[in-house]
């Protein structure tokens, strides 16, 4: 479950967000929130969000998305993001920013970030008072098309109801429409759809993961707060929840928006909380489908309870039909989740891929730890179907 943050905390919060980031190559955001921790308007103007947004990513969406909307001021000139939406070549407009370290440069965006505040003070106040960061990460495919190709081969020739919980913009329900290059050892492997718009890169740094198509019967998204990729606005709060420094995800986000607005697969969006969605929804999916069911960097917002209550409801399904229960989480997020130990020992991962089959005929539900994955998919360590545990 996230932390809620104190106005007297935010100081902290924007200094502790400002190492992460600037580790994660973001030096931009790096400077910008280093100067947000001085600066008490803008710290006064983050502290009217509600509880659970009260974080720096509410106030660098919501200028992002001003900017990216248009915004006239030379805070523009800093994000490439803004000329790579504008067709713009991104070296003519974008603000150098070559010397990360140089206190100067970081001090020249912030400046600009904090003239830009002050401008457009109502627009921002609005957007941080009603709206909610948003994420959807394409790059997890790279673990989700082995995943899911692992269920499929053992789904008897049935094809798969994907219900994607916590699903955000339904971005990953398309997984079979984009094209994938797997760097594994000295050679490359491409899978998924060749030419797509959305090219993947993964290196996978151990064992062979399988990209055989998988057969999709249906496509279900689940989520309290899902986005509509093909609302312009809906879109464009999605695009400004990525950061300006991350030029490749935010394009790749770019094109997934593009495919899903011209996809002929039909994905069906569900609003509402995934455990009690998943009561109402599995009636409706017939039985010549294998049910699985899946959530990537979901389980962070879930308390332990809530934890519970789903690998329970996930339980009680299986006493009724075979289940495939897939998840890509971070280990020290889901104490109340089945997580098998990584087969090769390495201990922490960023993320872990687990697949947990049961069902009627099932003795009791097993639990494979199928990979360890970059919580964006860059690398992938495969394991399949070792290592099955608790
Ligand atoms: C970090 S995003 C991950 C989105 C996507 N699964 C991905 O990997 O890119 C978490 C998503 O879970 C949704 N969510 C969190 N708790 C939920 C709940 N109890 N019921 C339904 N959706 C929930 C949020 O609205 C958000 O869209």
């Amino acid at each position: 479950m996230r932390e809620q943050t104190s106005r007297e905390a935010l100081p902290e919060e924007f200094r502790r967000f400002a190492r992460g980031v600037e580790r994660d190559g973001a030096p931009r955001y790096a400077g910008i929130c280093r100067g947000i921790a001085t600066d008490p308007w803008l710290l006064d103007l983050v502290a009217q969000a509600p509880p659970d947004q009260r974080r720096p990513n509410i106030i660098l969406a919501a200028v992002h998305y001003l900017l990216l909307g248009g915004a006239d001021h030379p805070l523009a000139a800093w994000y490439p993001t803004v000329a790579a939406l504008h067709g713009q070549p991104v070296g003519a407009t974008c603000a150098p920013f070559d010397d990360v370290d140089g206190a100067p440069l970081a001090d020249g965006i912030f400046t600009a970030f904090a003239s830009f505040c002050r401008a457009h003070r109502d627009e921002l106040a609005l957007l941080i008072a009603t709206r909610a960061t948003q994420t959807n990460e394409v790059g997890r495919c790279t673990a989700l098309l082995p995943a899911l190709s692992t269920v499929a081969k053992r789904s008897n020739g049935a094809p798969l109801a994907v219900v994607d919980l916590g699903t955000s913009a339904a971005l990953n329900l398309h997984f079979d429409e984009y094209a994938y290059r797997y760097a594994m050892h000295d050679a490359t492997r491409d899978a998924g759809r060749a030419g797509s718009r959305v090219m993947l890169h993964c290196d996978v740094i151990d064992g062979e993961p399988p990209t055989a198509p998988v057969a999709v019967a249906r496509r279900i998204g689940v989520d309290r707060s899902p986005v509509d990729v093909r609302d312009d606005d809906s879109a464009r709060w999605l695009l400004a929840c990525q950061w300006p420094d991350h030029l490749d995800r935010f394009s790749l986000a770019r094109d997934a928006i593009a495919l899903a607005r011209s996809s002929d697969q039909p994905v069906e969006m569900v609003e509402g909380d995934l455990v009690e969605s998943l009561r109402r929804l599995v009636p409706t999916v017939p039985d010549h489908a294998h049910l699985c069911l899946v959530h990537t960097w979901v389980a962070a917002y879930l308390a332990p309870d809530e934890q519970r209550a789903l690998r329970a409801e996930i339980a009680a399904i299986a006493t009724t039909r075979p289940v495939s229960w897939l998840f890509a989480e971070a280990p020290y997020e889901v104490p109340e989740l089945p997580l098998p130990l990584s087969p090769d020992g390495s201990g922490k991962s960023p993320t872990a891929v687990v697949l947990v089959e049961d069902g009627p005929d099932a003795p009791a539900p097993s639990a494979s730890r199928l990979a360890d994955m970059h919580s964006h998919g860059r690398w992938l360590r495969w394991f399949g179907l070792v290592g099955q545990g608790r």
